[in-house]
Parts: structure tokens; sequence; C-alpha cells
């Protein structure tokens, strides 16, 4: 178990690059994997999560090789040349991983077992073992299949659905999505509020036979090819700790180069805005799968904002970093409908809640909203990342921010989403 120690950093002036997006990551290797022929992926994430997916498309018979350190072939399979795994799926800390890959597991004639660590195996899969089971895939775990271990058997073909999600969950939809691939029919999924669209995007580009209006729908039983090659934009959820860093230190700059600025994952940035952050979006590229571009963040005196619920599927992530950047808002800041936040890695209102208030910060939460009144100063404390990638992250910004030197406990979980970001810590420090 790992613990850091971190100092207020004094000013930034930065180009920085970032490591690739984890749910594109993923759903690359996903797709690249039961698609025809070889996919070269660029800028791929090699974090614990994506590595957990892509091994466990290697136990399936997927060939795969590594070209450079984030650069990997992926020999596709298509549809349906997946092989019955000879042991279980072990996925870590990885939801993404456990609930896109049930969806792919639910459409196999095999038997398979999915599993994760603690933290995963307390998090709840009925969101996507429900609609499964909908589309006649055999799936068992204990409270009816909500919790992992999963013992899952597919049929083929599966039955189409229509789906309407009870909560904007990306991941939910995916599942959905990858499983109808597997269905004779089309199906049809509808989200209350529209979430992340990475899957559509992939489809879309591997010419799946999906359409996208108001609904999405799947057309199952088409053959998925590969595009040859694809580039993973950076990760907005890993740049929005800098965002936040640049933003409220002073006299600091930073040029975050070719980052994803998807408007389904873009709410972090277009919320600072409105709290009056000094950040421009410049040279925008990146069309055909995903648009990228060089945000630019210049330190800013802040407001407080209400954010409404319906804005949060769009930084569904950024919320730990929104509720730190708030803390030095001017006024107090309203986050509403963030209840999704208690079943991520650890329960994010919690976290943030514990160790914000250890550092002064006077937050608040009352159901599903999170209230903080700003503008705090940050004191130094000794602060806990829950085992969850995001709080730590979050916290080591915080201790940036802080008076006095911070401790932060147990950071090996960044490893999760951000190997490196450490590394990047200390040469922004390294310049007192
Ligand atoms: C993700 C969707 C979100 C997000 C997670 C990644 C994805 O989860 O929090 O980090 O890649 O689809 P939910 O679908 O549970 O909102």
């Amino acid at each position: 178990m790992t613990d850091v120690k971190v100092c207020k950093i004094p000013a930034i002036r930065k180009e920085i690059i970032l490591p690739g997006d984890k749910s594109i990551s993923h759903r690359a290797v996903i797709i690249a994997s039961i698609a025809k022929g070889p996919t070269l992926i660029r800028n791929f994430l090699a974090s614990d999560d994506c590595l957990h997916t892509m091994s466990a498309f290697e136990k399936m018979g997927v060939e795969i090789q590594r070209l450079a350190s984030n650069q990997f072939l992926i020999n596709g399979t298509g549809l349906y040349g997946l092989s019955k795994p000879d042991s279980e799926i072990y996925l870590g800390n990885s939801g993404t991983s456990m609930r896109l890959l049930l969806g792919i597991f639910a459409g196999q004639e095999f038997e398979a077992l999915l599993t994760g660590d603690e933290s995963l195996c307390k998090r709840p899969m009925k969101r996507v073992t429900h609609p499964l089971r909908m589309m006649g895939t055999n799936v068992e775990g204990a409270d009816d299949a909500n919790f992992a271990p999963l013992k899952i058997k597919g049929i083929r073909p599966l039955r189409a659905i229509n789906y309407t999600l009870p909560i904007p969950s990306a991941q939910v939809k995916s599942c959905i999505m990858l499983a109808s691939l597997y269905a004779g029919g089309t199906s049809h999924i509808t989200e209350p509020q529209q979430s992340r669209d990475h899957t559509e995007r992939m489809f879309k580009l591997f010419n799946a036979k999906v359409s996208v209006n108001g609904g999405i729908s799947v057309t199952g039983g088409s053959l998925l090819i590969s595009p040859g090659e694809l580039t993973i934009p950076s990760d907005i959820s890993s740049a929005a700790f800098f965002i936040a860093l640049a933003l409220l230190l002073p006299e600091s700059e930073i040029i975050i180069k070719s980052c994803g600025i998807n408007p389904t994952r873009r709410g972090f940035i277009d919320t600072l805005k409105k709290m009056g952050a000094d950040i421009d979006i410049v040279n925008i590229k990146g069309e055909d799968l995903e648009p990228y571009a060089d945000i630019i963040v210049r330190s800013s005196k802040l407001k407080s904002i209400i954010v409404e619920a319906d804005q949060i599927p769009k930084m569904i992530d950024e919320i730990p970093a929104l509720a730190l950047t708030a803390a030095f808002a001017s006024g107090k800041t309203v986050i509403k409908g963030v209840g999704e936040l208690r079943v991520k890695e650890t329960d994010r209102i919690n976290s943030m809640l514990t160790n914000l208030r250890l550092m002064d910060v006077d937050i608040t939460a009352q159901g599903d909203t999170i209230i903080v009144k700003g503008p705090s100063r940050l004191k130094a404390g000794k602060l806990k990342s829950f085992g969850d990638h995001r709080t730590a992250m979050t916290m080591v910004i915080a201790g940036c921010l802080a008076d006095g030197e911070t401790t932060v406990e147990d950071i090996d979980c960044i490893s999760t989403s951000f190997p490196g970001f450490m590394e990047l810590i200390k040469l922004l420090q390294a310049r007192r």
C-alpha cells in the first residue's frame, strides 16, 4: 500500500500530453476482437482496467500483439469466433469491463465465470443482468445475479428487445448494444438522458448496423468490419484533474494536447465555463471517430453554480474534481442528481465529504445533492483514497493546492486509469 506526500505547487505553465481515453480503449479492444480482420489501435490506455478487458479476449482466443507501450494489433476473430476460456475471467476493479463483457458473453454458447476484486463484487450488476435475461441469457450470481462472481451462458440467437434504461448509464446501454449484435432482429434502446456515446461511434466505424435517432437501434447478425486502424484521443476524465489544478493555482496556464472533447463527456468543461473559468478549446479534429482538441486552461476566479441533474451524465466521473473546484468558488455550489456516485468504485459522496471536510471545506450532502460553500482555504491533512482511483487523484490535486504537507493514503489504485499520474505531478512539483 503506497502513501504519497504532496505540497502546494506555486504556479504552472506547461504543455502536457495525457494517456488515452479509458472508455474508448475498452470499446476499441472489445469491438476489434469481434470484428473480422486486424485492427491497429494507437494511444490505447494500457492501464489495469483496460488490460483486464484485453486479457479476457486473449483467454477467448483473440491474438493480440503489443507493438509499443500504447500500440496494439488485435486480430479479430469475427462475431462468432470466440472460444471458451479455460479459467475464470478476472476483471480486477473494472466495472466497465464487467458490464460490457457480460453483453459479449450473453451471445456465446459456452459458459464463463466473471469475477473481480472486493469493490467490483459489491457493485450492482442487476442493471445489466436483468435486460440480458430478457434477451434469453442464463446468468447466475448472488442476490438474483446482482453481484459478481457471475456465471453466464448465452443462447443463439438472443431475443431482440425494446428496452428503456431506468438510469442514464453508458455501461448498461453498451452492454445491451453488444448483446444486440448476437440477437435475431433489431433491438431498440432508449435512455432517460444521453450518456457517453462511444459505443455508438465505434459501432459505426466498424460498420455495425446501428442507428441513432432519439433512441438507439442495433440489428444483430451482421459482421463487423475492421477499419484497419484507429487512434484513441487522450482521456478528458484524466484531464479534469489538471484542468482543476491550473484553474485554481494562481498565474498558471496549462495546455492539454489532443484531448477528447466528445459533447457527451464534456460537462465538466461546460460547467466550469459557466462558473467563470478561462478555458479555450482549439485545433478541433477527429470528426470520423471521436472529436479531440487542445484545451488551454488559465487561472480563474470562479463563482458558484447550480448544476442540474440532467447535466450529470456528461461529467459523471468528474464530480469529485468538481466538488474540489467548487470549494474555491465564491458562494454556494449545488450539484444535484449525483446518487450514482454511491455505487462507483467507492461511495464517492462519502469519500469527498470525508476528505474535503478534513481540509476545512464546507461540504454537505442532502440525498442525491452535494452542496459546497466557498471560497475555502484548503488545510493540509491525512486523506484516504478508499481504494478508488478518482478519489485518490482528486485528493492529490487538493494537496497541491493546500497549505502544508498533505498525505494521501493508498494511491496504488491510480493505475486502474492513469499510470504516470504521480510522475506528472512530481514533474510539476519539481519546478518549484
Ligand atoms: C463508463 C460509464 C460510466 C462511468 C465509467 C465509465 C463507460 O459509468 O462512470 O467510469 O465507459 O461506459 P455508468 O455507466 O455506470 O454511468
